[in-house]
């Protein structure tokens, strides 16, 4: 089958390779000229790991083809993926005009029966408007049929999420357009993926609801580790009590500086608001958008403390990314972690390994610092090291190496990375989040 696939940023490019994988002829479009002819070129514009190997394997089987041309690509396909971009407005409403730009080149170049499934996470009823969108430029000559398939890639891990998913989710209004999205997915049904196929609001619903729920678990372990800080208990042992339940599982309950990326933050502004234009209240993401604030804000009230003050201090920061294995600095917790600390007088040397062009493009959106080759590098001359993102290399940094670097040995972890005692006992007064305070034998107090 042929399938066009209409954006070629994160969302896009994997759902293009992997669909490819699965046997169907697909053609990426991008209107970036510099990013196709970067594609072309067999250079990937994203740090994903994977996804280099999956393109490249798929383009030499001549599956997977780049262009700028959208409509003869549209005329080809009788699936069109609509992956672009939906940024959100400053109102926090998403912004659907290149979703809407989409569905008018689609309505331009209808010419024949095809299935237009949206995968960009758009506001419940985008399909409903996709659908007049088609209908009206096309004249309403020709069949269409719009589904709603939503993704639930996380970045860093998205084409294993995308051959190993826990659900596929359809929705559609007809059983032709489903039977069109189970030939695409066939791979995945017949390993046993479970199919959810619901009406088109369904499944729009379903993303939200999602990730709702799952920065809600962020913002609740963060709110328990804080309580934790307060009455002496100590949170990894309270998540993993938590987690065991079959009822709530492990997964998503790691404290840490606050949800960041291109989802969380956006979904849970969005889903807010789509509740408020139905003249509904949705507490329950207002008060987690709010702890997470106040959670960020946190972090820097306890580097402060843990340093005794910032003013004319040096602090080395490990990581920048939202999270460890990609590049992506949108709405990372780093950002408002460095303004902190700048804004209270400290010079910042920072490491991350993947994502520190994109700190540096940020400028002037980020505040003056210092970027180095590696972790032990920013640790020299410093007062101290903060961890703000979960890299692997983070858990397994040389604590001997890195003490012998910094003027005074102090690690402040707001990824609970690391055992305390095991850090004290290599010299460190250790500070991190939801446990005790970890200091050498005979340092304290
Ligand atoms: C998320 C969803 O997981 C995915 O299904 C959806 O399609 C897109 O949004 P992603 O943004 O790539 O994926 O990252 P994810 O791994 O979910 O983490 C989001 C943020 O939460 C990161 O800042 C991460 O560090 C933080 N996080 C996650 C925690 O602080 N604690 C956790 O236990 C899990």
């Amino acid at each position: 089958m042929k399938i066009c696939v209409v954006g070629s940023g994160y969302v896009g490019l994997v759902t293009g390779a992997c669909l490819a994988d699965f046997g169907m002829a697909v053609t990426g479009v991008d209107k970036d000229a510099a990013k196709i002819a970067a594609l072309l070129r067999g250079e990937i514009p994203i740090y994903e790991p994977g996804l280099e190997e999956i393109v490249e394997k798929n383009v030499r089987a001549g599956r997977l083809r780049f262009t700028t041309e959208l409509a003869s690509a549209i005329r080809e396909a009788r699936a069109v993926f609509i992956a672009v971009g939906t940024p959100p407005l400053p109102d926090g409403r998403a912004d659907l005009s290149f979703v809407r730009q989409v569905a008018e080149s689609i309505g331009d170049n209808l010419n024949g029966y095809k299935v237009i499934v949206t995968k960009s996470t758009v506001p419940v009823g985008t399909g409903q408007m996709v659908e007049n969108t088609v209908r009206e430029r096309s004249g309403g000559g020709q069949e269409f049929a719009v589904v709603s398939n939503p993704e639930f890639l996380r970045e860093g891990s998205a084409i294993e999420d995308f051959l190993e998913p826990d659900r596929v989710v359809v929705g559609a209004r007809t059983q032709r357009a489903v039977d069109v999205m189970l030939d695409i997915y066939g791979p995945l049904k017949a390993a046993g993926v479970p199919f959810v196929v619901a009406n088109v609001e369904s499944a729009e619903m379903i993303k939200y609801a999602s990730n709702g729920f799952l920065a809600t678990k962020i913002s609740f372990i963060n709110e328990v580790a804080e309580i934790c800080e307060a009455v002496g208990a100590d949170v990894e042992v309270v998540a993993r009590g938590m987690g065991l339940d079959s009822r709530i599982g492990p997964k998503f309950l790691h404290p840490g500086p606050g949800f960041g990326g291109s989802c969380f933050p956006k979904d849970t502004r969005a889903v807010a608001q789509i509740a408020e234009q139905h003249g509904k209240r949705f507490e329950i993401i207002d008060a987690v958008l709010s702890a997470n604030d106040r959670v960020q804000r946190r972090m820097i009230e306890k580097v402060d403390q843990a340093f005794g003050g910032l003013a004319g201090k040096t602090v080395a920061l490990l990581g920048l990314a939202f999270k460890g294995d990609t590049d992506d600095m949108r709405e990372s917790p780093a950002i408002p972690v460095i303004e902190g600390l700048v804004d209270r007088g400290a010079a910042v040397r920072a490491f991350d390994p993947a994502a520190m062009s994109a700190a540096r493009a940020m400028v002037p959106a980020l505040p003056p610092i210092t970027y180095c080759q590696d972790a032990y590098e920013a640790a020299t001359g410093a007062d101290g090291v903060v961890i703000a993102t979960e890299w692997n290399q983070f858990r397994a940094l040389d604590l001997a190496e890195l003490r012998s670097r910094l003027k005074s040995p102090l690690l402040v972890d707001l990824r609970n990375l690391y055992q305390p005692l095991r850090v004290a006992a290599e010299g460190f007064r250790y500070v991190s989040l939801g446990r005790a305070d970890a200091a050498p034998e005979g340092s304290r107090g």
